[in-house]
């Protein structure tokens, strides 16, 4: 048996702890990393070549990890058990019953989790909030925690995850920032140290910062209604745009040059999407009303609530450039999933942008070279011969009417747009709802082109 210097778990082995633990284990070969899962499925796909995440280089790093010092269990409390470290990195979906339902995080999960923790412990430990919680929920796990009986003492501390999905390798890699928060008491610095020391083996130390537990917790919610706002902000200004012919893309550039503001995050779409923005935001905005705070809570539903518009009216302009009625039309969706180099479709914006056009009688035909999996059972519910599933975007075109881009996937980009015009009914339309493709050139192919936040190129 090889000796570890430490042993590190993380419970909740999806899209952030697979991925975390995966790097982890790659840049500390002396600590022993687990992940285990409730999902038997999950864990079993974590020990072949087919994960069950879609990252670009994720592989590689299991790779070079997995059965050294990098293992995947459904032996939950054999885990907790032999533990120092336990990363918790389950879901927090936002509620869909009771009090807060639509809003508040749905902390079920969580809560098992920490029951679990105290039933299979036997000695102390630390146990690192990775979820994305409302703030104050650290309280909640050490009151559980605590209560335990047997005088074993956990020490809990807030570790947010900043990583993106389709980056989320090079996210882990190379961050930004690491976030730690602890207590200032003697135990909570002391844990800190531990995680910090785990960090460092990688991340150089002056963007590994500590804070308390409350302001880990908080950061992560506001940095992500922070960048949803960007979003709907940028968005906002595309519906002026199409309004009065100022060009988004000529906006955006000229305001992300003033360096106060910056140019990421203020590229004009159909809409974001993702298992997260939303729901952190409404977790934000439920908090916020919780405390009284109702000024501020309108102020981050706003984020959403221009998000939802600007997916509904991405939809409205395809129905109304296409002589308001779709009804029998044959529509192609180029991409599903929420951004590209992803298999997430998660609040992807095309699903909104499906189920709106096979209401209006539409038979939309959806392509994606990753996420059609997830797609078939996003819309398995809706009518039989409404939608048809294509892995071939060439295919999925044929004989339709229009196509609409909704994931920015490099591949549409390279296509060879005057062949698909040929084999598309006439007048032929284009739909960017991410601005990727060379909107002139289509225009000169035949096609009317109908871009987010620009003038729109019609033949008619
Ligand atoms: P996910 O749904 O992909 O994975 C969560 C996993 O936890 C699932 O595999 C589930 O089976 C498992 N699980 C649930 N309850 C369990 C239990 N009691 N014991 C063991 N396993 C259990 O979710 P995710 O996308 O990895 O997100 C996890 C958390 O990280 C969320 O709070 C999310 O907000 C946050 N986050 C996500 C991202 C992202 O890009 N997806 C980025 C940063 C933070
Ligand atoms: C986001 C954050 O970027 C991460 O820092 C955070 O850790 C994560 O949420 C989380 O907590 O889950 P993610 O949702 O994976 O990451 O992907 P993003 O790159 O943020 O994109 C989100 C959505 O916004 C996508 O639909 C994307 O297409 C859209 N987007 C992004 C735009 O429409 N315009 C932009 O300029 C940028």
């Amino acid at each position: 048996m090889p000796q570890f210097d430490r042993r590190v778990l993380c419970i909740g082995g999806g899209h952030v702890g697979g991925p975390t633990m995966a790097v982890i284990a790659a840049r500390c070969p002396q600590y022993e990393v687990t992940v285990v899962d409730v999902n038997a499925e999950r864990i079993q796909a974590w020990k072949t070549d087919s994960l069950p995440v879609y990252e670009p280089g994720l592989l590689e790093v299991v790779k070079q990890a997995r059965g050294r010092n990098l293992f995947f269990s459904t032996d939950i409390p054999a885990a907790i058990d032999k533990a120092e470290v336990i990363f918790v990195s389950v879901n927090t979906p936002t509620k869909t019953f009771g009090e807060g339902a639509g809003k508040a995080p749905d902390l079920q999960y969580w809560e098992k989790t920490a029951r679990t923790i105290v039933e299979a412990s036997r000695g102390n430990k630390i146990v690192v909030e990775k979820s994305t919680l409302p703030v104050r929920t650290a309280h909640a796990m050490e009151r559980i925690l605590n209560s335990n009986g047997k005088g074993i003492h956990f020490e809990v501390l807030s570790n947010p995850e900043f990583l993106s999905e389709g980056t989320a390798i090079r996210d882990l890699q190379n961050p930004d920032r690491v976030l730690v928060g602890s207590h200032e008491t003697p135990g909570g610095i002391a844990a800190r140290d531990v995680l910090v020391e785990i960090y460092a083996k990688w991340v150089p130390r002056e963007r590994i910062i500590t804070s308390n537990v409350w302001s880990a917790e908080l950061s992560k919610l506001a940095s992500n209604a922070f960048l949803a706002q960007r979003i709907s902000s940028i968005n906002s200004i595309s519906a002026l745009c199409e309004k009065t012919t100022a060009d988004v893309a000529e906006v955006s550039r000229a305001i992300g040059m003033d360096t106060r503001i910056g140019n990421r995050f203020l590229e004009a779409s159909v809409g974001f999407g993702g298992s997260c923005f939303k729901k952190d935001i409404l977790n934000l905005v439920y908090l916020c009303e919780s405390y009284g705070l109702d000024e501020v809570a309108r102020y981050w539903e706003s984020v959403v609530f221009i998000n939802e518009y600007q997916k509904r009216r991405f939809v409205q302009t395809m129905i109304r450039a296409m002589f308001d009625t779709v009804a029998g039309k044959r529509i192609a969706l180029l991409g599903f999933a929420f951004k590209k180099d992803t298999a997430d479709t998660r609040e992807s914006p095309a699903l909104m942008v499906a189920r709106k056009l096979i209401e209006e009688r539409a038979v939309v035909v959806v392509t994606d070279p990753r996420a059609l999996a997830n797609a078939r059972a996003d819309l398995a519910d809706v009518p039989a011969g409404s939608v048809l599933f294509e892995e071939d975007p060439y295919l999925a075109v044929r004989g339709a009417h229009a196509l609409a881009v909704l994931t920015e996937w490099d591949l549409y980009r390279s296509l060879d747009y005057r062949a698909m015009f040929d084999s598309m009914e006439k007048p032929a339309f284009i739909f960017d709802g991410r601005n990727i493709l060379d909107h002139q050139a289509l225009y000169a192919i035949g096609f009317n082109v109908f871009p987010v936040g620009k003038p729109a190129r019609k033949h008619f």
